[in-house]
């Protein structure tokens, strides 16, 4: 059912830093901040020619990153995007199969402008997963 790894995404304390270092230090290509307020964070897109990384910084009051980054204050691996041909065919699956869709179980617009939908850690062995529909 999945398909491509879309992005891995990496929560960071400070924002520009971590860009110039994919920049500078990585010499990857990186793209612009772009304020997600639906999703409480400021994101920076790296293109790499497989897949790109996403780097998270929290924007507003109640950022799902404020939390992380109290628990992992160097920063670290957030989440896996998938990509799914039919994020609603692919949702009612998973649920079948006992995972619990975050948040009210209906897909959000995400970075791509695509809808996206996150899976609980706890049913993937500890790692957040979106489903990104292509
Ligand atoms: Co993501």
């Amino acid at each position: 059912m999945i398909g491509r790894l879309n992005h891995l995404a990496i929560a960071v304390p400070d924002l520009e830093a971590a860009a110039d270092q994919y920049r500078n230090a990585l010499g990857a290509k990186v793209g612009e901040p772009q304020d997600e307020p639906d999703h409480g964070v400021t994101v920076v897109f790296i293109e790499l020619p497989n897949t790109k990384i996403e780097l998270l910084y929290p924007l507003g009051e109640n950022s799902p990153i404020t939390s992380f980054l109290e628990k992992n204050p160097a920063g670290g691996m957030h989440h896996v995007c998938y990509e799914v041909d039919d994020i609603i065919q692919a949702r009612d699956h998973l649920v079948e199969t006992g995972a619990r869709v975050l948040g009210n179980g209906e897909p959000k617009i995400g970075a791509h402008g695509k809808p996206v939908l996150f899976l609980h850690p706890r049913d993937f062995n500890g790692c957040l997963v979106e489903l990104e529909q292509v």
